[in-house]
């Protein structure tokens, strides 16, 4: 008997690591501010498409803990990029009925992205159409580091009992408690690996790597992943509906 084709349907939540930009201006001799630059233009088109196709969270990779190490003049760039995306970007977002939600570490962060940041989420707070999840100044180990500190200070408090820290109390501490997990997530730009990427979150997560680069990261690549997301098994340990 021919195996039944599985068909986990929509994802619910897609997670992006945009990546690639820089190698995708090189090979057109461009500097590689101007791949950053095209690859505002393909966040733009994974929104609406991620909108198109019902997914509900989109939760996109725009600056890790670890980009400070990048040459400063690389830093500003991305950082003038996400100010001026969230500026121009917003209300269009807010009317079309875009939560915006950013995860990632806000100390130390310069005070006026933290406020256009803030101001964002605040302006955008009842949206219930789509999600939009910015993960800036992210790493996954410092969020997870960060909710242990705050469990560990509640637990001395004596407002947590320690036999009482489940792993769903991690995951409300952690920067994306009351959002699902992942269903799917996407790295484009070849390479195959999380780069302190939502750890936690990824436990059960389907995994795509596709080799085209950020900037050229269209509809018709997004609407193939999503395709082969469908065809997977998920099994979550258990075991499929033919042995079962
Ligand atoms: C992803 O593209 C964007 C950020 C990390 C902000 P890269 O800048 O990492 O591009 P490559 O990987 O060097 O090609
Ligand atoms: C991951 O890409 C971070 C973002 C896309 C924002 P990197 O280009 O920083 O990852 P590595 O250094 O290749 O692992
Ligand atoms: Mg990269």
């Amino acid at each position: 008997m021919p195996k039944p084709v599985p068909s986990n349907g929509i994802p619910r939540h897609v997670a992006i690591i945009m990546d690639g930009n820089g190698r995708w201006a090189r090979e057109r001799k461009l500097p590689r501010s101007a791949g950053h630059r095209q690859g505002v233009e393909a966040l733009r088109g994974a929104v609406r498409t991620a909108a198109d196709l019902g997914i509900e969270y989109l939760t996109i990779y725009s600056f890790s803990s670890e980009n400070w190490a990048r040459p400063p003049a690389e830093v500003s760039f991305l950082l003038d990029l996400l100010r001026r995306f969230i500026r121009t970007d917003v209300a269009e977002l807010h009317r079309a009925g875009v939560r915006i939600t950013v995860i990632g570490e806000r100390d130390g962060l310069d005070a006026g992205i933290v406020e256009l940041l803030e101001d964002a989420e605040r302006l955008t707070r009842e949206n219930t159409r789509f999600r939009l999840v910015v993960a800036f100044n992210y790493g996954s180990r410092q969020e997870i580091t960060r909710a242990a500190r705050v469990i560990a200070r509640k637990v001395a408090e004596g407002k947590i009992d320690p036999g009482d820290i489940a792993p769903a109390v991690l995951a409300n501490h952690l920067d994306t408690g009351g959002i699902p997990d992942p269903d799917l997530l996407i790295r484009t730009g070849g390479e195959q690996r999380l780069s302190n990427y939502l750890l936690w979150q990824c436990a059960y997560t389907e995994f795509i790597f596709i080799p085209e680069y950020w900037p050229d990261f269209s509809a018709e690549v997004f609407r193939r992943a999503v395709a082969e997301y469908g065809s997977r098994e998920r099994r979550f340990g258990g075991l499929n509906a033919q042995t079962a």
